[in-house]
């Protein structure tokens, strides 16, 4: 489905870190968190060991606790909402808009109004789902009037700017995540961005086992976790940070030879970019079959015929144990059902040449051939 995009460049660094004594809290963590924080425009950054990690330290750092609910989209990976059971607290879904599928701001607006008399609203965790961002203006509105933190799920979306600015730290907190299908990948690892020192300082303390910077040797003031992220892994980092802007294009242009070849196709729906996109990170390339019920037939076929290809994403609240501990059933939120049983992802990674990609699209033609051909020009 995608491969990681490295070089030598990679490669001679890793082995420049295996020369030094230093493999974690090191000289390439705080290069890596320097070069990031500058990247993304905010006063701070923090690695830490994966993106789920990271959204726990921000429901730490939101307060949230016990009984405190917390506005998401059902219509992402699993760690956008076990990030708030982690704390005890619990997620409210809101549905996604059907075009751009990120969190619509008006049901968001109307479930923050109809919650916020029970004064358990802690948060908004809106996701950059797919590279696209949410729309952030309408969120952050609603997160003063009703007085809530903003934790933006930045995990898909490094490098993509809503009206020119960069997702990540637009919110009080915006969480990065660099497994190998993400666009920088650190193997495993996550970074965490903010403006506020105090939870940069906070981010510092709970990930290295709650311990201050002015702590002494095995001295703890709180209860913190091991989410460090080792120097190996930041290195890899440092210079995909720095390849950023090539890495964004080489994926931008695959997307560019998929529209292009796709567009003819009848039955399909190509991603568009939302109005505030400004920049996209394509992440991955996700077409949706208008037909809901061919959606696993064409998984299927391409898969007989060598091509991954895989659903994405079944919605939050329909997996098991959402249902078994909240009692969601199909028909609670019928966008995000709609796009979960019809988002199918194709093979993407910026390494993947243009005639990877008229292979994939020639089966896909095949597969959805005869009725699906637009009369060929
Ligand atoms: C939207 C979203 N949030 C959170 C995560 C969690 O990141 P990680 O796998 O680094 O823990 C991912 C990773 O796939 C993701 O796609």
């Amino acid at each position: 489905m995608c491969e990681p995009d490295l070089t030598e460049a990679e490669r001679a660094a890793v082995q420049e870190v295996l020369r030094t004594p230093i493999l974690s809290l090191g000289p390439q963590l705080d290069l890596f968190e320097r070069k990031l924080a500058a990247r993304v425009g905010a006063r701070h950054a923090v690695g830490v060991s994966s993106g789920t990690a990271g959204l726990h330290l921000c429901m730490l750092a939101a307060g949230v606790g016990e009984g405190d609910l917390v506005l998401t989209t059902p219509f992402s990976f699993v760690a956008s909402a076990n990030c708030i059971l982690y704390v005890h607290g619990t997620p409210v879904f809101v549905d996604v808009d059907p075009a751009t599928l990120t969190i619509d701001p008006d049901a968001l607006a109307r479930k923050a109004r109809s919650l916020a008399r029970r004064g358990r609203l802690k948060a908004i965790l809106p996701v950059h789902i797919f590279g696209q961002p949410a729309d952030m203006e309408p969120i952050l509105e609603i997160a003063r009037r009703f007085g809530l933190a903003v934790i933006e799920d930045a995990c898909e979306a490094i490098g993509a700017t809503y009206k020119g600015r960069a997702v990540g730290s637009l919110g009080d907190a915006g969480v990065f995540a660099f497994y190998p299908n993400k666009v920088i990948t650190t193997g495993e690892g996550g970074m965490i961005v903010t403006h506020d020192p105090a939870w940069d300082a906070l981010f510092r303390s709970l990930r290295n086992q709650g311990r201050d910077v002015f702590d002494g040797w095995l001295t703890h003031s709180r209860l913190g976790y091991n989410y460090r992220l080792d120097e190996l892994s930041a290195t890899l980092g440092v210079v995909q940070v720095e390849r950023l802007d090539e890495l964004l294009c080489r994926r931008e242009r695959v997307a560019g030879w998929y529209a292009e070849r796709l567009q003819r196709l009848e039955g399909i729906v190509l991603p568009t970019l939302a109005s505030w996109t400004t920049r996209m990170s394509w992440f991955v390339y996700v077409i949706r079959l208008e037909a809901v019920t061919e959606r696993d037939r064409v998984i299927r076929e391409l898969a007989r015929r060598g091509i991954p290809a895989r659903p994405y994403f079944p919605p939050i609240h329909l997996q098991p144990f959402y249902r078994q501990r909240f009692g969601f059933a199909p028909g609670s939120f019928p966008v995000a059902e709609a796009a979960g049983g019809a988002c199918l992802a194709l093979p993407f990674s910026g390494t993947m040449r243009e005639e990877q990609v008229d292979l994939v699209c020639g089966e896909l033609e095949e597969v959805l051939a005869p009725t699906a051909l637009r009369a060929l020009a």
